[in-house]
């Protein structure tokens, strides 16, 4: 290989708007890292149908939310590519190679997929598109030869199974085709939902999105979920594991450090109450958003501008696709006639 730089590859399951537990799990380290690594982002729009293959025509509209969230989020997209997966046919072939890789006990044997079957409570009711999407997903970020994939927590499982395969192919080719990719987990890699559950989620619906209104975020965070044992605002009360403080350290961190040590002091020694720390947060949140939701509308009054970098991203994300693609049919002789 050559001396290229490092790539980034990771990306977004358009299945409704992107929020702040997207952000901290992965949307920040995208755009701290842009510079640094050449950046792919992909919106896995075919993956989408893993949960909408009921309604697939509001995965395009997703698209282009999830689009949306990304540049909004700070990716500047002369930088980075963005791309539909849909657009790149060439990941489906590299996926069919792939599965003949990966055993049916292994598909179903990852702890991801068996914890979404509970969460979506899917019984035995899914399709084999829902337990293969870590082979395409695993063709998604080899497509591009991904080395390091940003990502919150719960897809390390997906990464180990991507990381599975490309050693697989490569020692099949007798040649390193495909870079090992890592995980890079962010800051927080799995963020409470406003009602404590531990994992933000929309099919949950405890979300604050990026691009919620200030009364919205308002609203949801003056309902939050905080110590389920204090009662009156005397009682002293518990600051681990409580949802506002989480997101004040999470969201509020650095310029409002003070303030927050206070509030933790004054909230164990019962000195004060709920609605107060909450007000604070909405401040924190709203001063959070506010970058993020003016970008989001310069964007959503341009979506011909959004369509244009999803379209010029989709083309040269397909080239580099269709290099590697050759890259693996001419390794196993697939190239005779
Ligand atoms: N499965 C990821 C999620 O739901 C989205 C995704 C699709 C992805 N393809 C990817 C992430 C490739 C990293 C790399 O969040």
């Amino acid at each position: 290989m050559t001396d290229r730089k490092k790539r980034i590859l990771t990306g977004d399951t358009p299945t409704g708007k992107l929020h702040i537990g997207h952000y901290v799990g992965t949307l920040e380290n995208r755009v701290k890292l842009q510079h640094e690594y050449e950046t792919f982002i992909i919106e896995a729009d075919l993956h989408a149908l893993t949960t909408l293959n009921k309604e697939p025509k509001k995965v395009g509209e997703y698209l282009l939310e999830t689009t949306t969230d990304n540049l909004a989020a700070g990716l500047d997209p002369e930088k980075v590519t963005i791309f539909a997966e849909s657009g790149v046919p060439e990941i489906y072939e590299l996926a069919a190679f792939f599965s003949m890789y990966v055993t049916h006990a292994t598909a179903l044997r990852n702890p991801t997929i068996k914890d979404e079957i509970k969460i979506k409570g899917l019984g035995d009711i899914y399709s084999l598109g829902f337990v293969n999407y870590p082979i395409y997903q695993a063709a998604d970020i080899l497509c591009v030869k991904g080395d390091l994939v940003p990502v919150g927590v719960d897809q390390l499982a997906h990464l180990e199974q991507s990381r599975e395969i490309a050693r697989d192919i490569n020692s099949l080719a007798g040649a390193k085709i495909f870079p090992e990719p890592e995980g890079l987990v962010g800051r927080v890699g799995k963020l409470v939902g406003t009602d404590g559950s531990p994992k933000m989620s929309k099919s949950i619906g405890n979300t604050i999105f990026l691009g919620e209104s200030p009364e919205e975020v308002e609203r949801k965070v003056m309902s939050m979920y905080t110590d389920p044992k204090r009662i009156r605002a005397t009682d002293p009360g518990t600051v681990e594991g409580n949802p506002v403080f989480m997101y004040l350290d999470t969201f509020g961190a650095a310029e409002h450090s003070d303030a927050i040590a206070d509030f933790k002091v004054r909230y164990q020694e019962g000195r004060v109450g709920d609605m107060e720390v909450k007000r604070y947060l909405v401040g924190v949140m709203n001063q959070f958003l506010e970058p993020i939701r003016e970008r989001r509308r310069f964007y959503e009054t341009n979506p011909g501008e959004v369509k244009r970098i999803l379209r010029e991203g989709t083309e040269r994300a397909r080239t580099i696709a269709a290099e590697s693609l050759s890259e693996v049919r001419t390794a196993f002789g697939f190239k005779i006639y």
